[in-house]
């Protein structure tokens, strides 16, 4: 008997099985359901959708009227509630009203398992009616598998990975936050940079975004470099006077720096002498210039991709006297820096003003 039945209504099993279901529950004789699933005794409405956030809790309410004999909400095809009496094993199915009006549960703590077909079943005396819903689940995104922060030499091919749930699927997009660089980015789970360049370093963003919420976490990503060190300055000091040669290194990781005079290595506390690093930039301080001290230093800085050095020299400003100020600016500083005896075209004419005053 009941195989007829369902013989014939293979469009809709799903009404089956819960008229199947209402059948056992309701202990109905076998022949009036049969005839009470034609279309024309029996109310089958569909509810809109109802979305809801995971963790949040779910009301389910259908109304009752007037010569309800049974009602039940069912899961797919199992029984929730039966009138009163709770079938579902699940303690966060719990009732919430049933009375003449209305018949109402709930569902705390909605996971993505909840989701799918819900129905409201309604016996009166004249005919059954159904009312189902569609529950749908939302996730918030939430990323679970990010690259670490990461340290690379120039030059390398650099994969950045983020990957997060949710749902809807979450949309993956990376970008440059600091240095900020729109032109750097990925519209999904994998940012690549090839040969990266030690510009590329910085702080990279993954955000994971879907309707109902936006992830981000951060990655932050080092380039190491060989040194570069700046054109060392010459640099004139009069005997017995302080002199400070400079010396400064891109690099990363940090350089270590070393001084050598000719081809002799200079460690800070030689005699006068003191050796200041401080970050990128190194300092040999003279506090009390010698004969000696004049001549050739040169600066090497050094990490463990390379070194680059450069040349300073420290000679000597003859102490003006009267004598040498008459000789003008040119005479003032010894040349072997090349920059600092350049006459320039003002003290050209100066002179010439002044050979042109003494003739008269
Ligand atoms: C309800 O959800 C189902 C399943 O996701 C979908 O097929 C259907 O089109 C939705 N109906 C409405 C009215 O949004
Ligand atoms: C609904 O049915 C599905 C599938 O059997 C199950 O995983 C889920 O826990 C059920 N939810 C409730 C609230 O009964
Ligand atoms: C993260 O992704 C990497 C690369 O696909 C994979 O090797 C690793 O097992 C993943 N880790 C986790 C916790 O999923
Ligand atoms: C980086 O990728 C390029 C091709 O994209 C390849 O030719 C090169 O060998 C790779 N370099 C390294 C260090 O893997
Ligand atoms: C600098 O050195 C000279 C010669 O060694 C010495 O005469 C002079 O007192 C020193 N000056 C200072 C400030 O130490
Ligand atoms: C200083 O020494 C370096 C290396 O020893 C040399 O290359 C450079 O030409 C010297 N500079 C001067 C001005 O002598
Ligand atoms: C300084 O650099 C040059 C190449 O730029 C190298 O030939 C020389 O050996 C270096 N000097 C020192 C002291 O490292």
């Amino acid at each position: 008997m009941k195989m007829v039945a369902c013989g014939g209504c293979a469009a809709s099993w799903r009404r089956c099985v819960v008229v199947m279901s209402l059948r056992l529950l309701f202990l109905l004789p076998a022949g009036l359901p049969v005839r009470s699933q034609g279309e024309s005794q029996s109310d089958n409405k569909q509810m809109d959708n109802i979305t809801i956030r995971q963790g949040e809790t779910l009301f389910l309410s259908c109304s009752q009227g007037d010569f309800v004999t049974h009602t039940a909400w069912l899961n797919r095809s199992s029984i929730l509630y039966a009138g009163e009496d709770k079938w579902s094993v699940d303690p966060r199915v719990s009732l919430v009203t049933l009375n003449q009006d209305e018949f109402t549960i709930k569902i705390e703590d909605v996971d993505l398992t909840d989701e799918g077909q819900y129905i409201c079943a309604v016996q009166t005396s004249s005919r059954p009616r159904t009312t189902s819903v569609h529950i749908i689940v939302q996730v918030p995104p939430k990323i679970v598998n990010l690259s670490k922060d990461l340290v690379v030499n120039e030059g390398s091919n650099v994969t950045l990975m983020c990957l997060a749930n949710g749902k809807p699927e979450p949309a993956i997009v990376w970008r440059m936050l600091s240095p900020s660089d729109d032109s750097l980015g990925s519209d999904n789970e994998v940012l690549e940079i090839p040969f990266i360049s030690r510009y590329r370093a910085g702080v990279y963003e993954c955000t994971a975004a879907n309707d109902i919420a936006v992830d981000t976490q951060t990655v932050e990503l080092t380039v190491n470099y060989p040194p570069s060190v700046s054109d060392g300055r010459d640099v004139g000091v009069t005997l017995g006077q302080i002199g400070v040669l400079e010396c400064e290194a891109d690099a990363v990781p940090e350089a270590d720096f070393e001084w050598y005079r000719d081809d002799r290595r200079i460690f800070n506390g030689f005699d006068g002498i003191e050796i200041e690093d401080a970050g990128a930039l190194s300092k040999l301080t003279f506090f009390n210039v010698s004969e000696a001290d004049y001549g050739n230093y040169t600066c090497v800085a050094i990490n463990k991709l390379g070194s680059a050095n450069t040349s300073i020299v420290l000679y000597e400003i003859i102490e003006p006297t009267s004598s040498t100020l008459l000789q003008g600016p040119g005479a003032v500083q010894d040349g072997n820096s090349g920059t600092s005896t350049v006459f320039t075209p003002t003290c050209l004419l100066l002179i010439l003003l002044l050979q042109l005053l003494l003739k008269f």
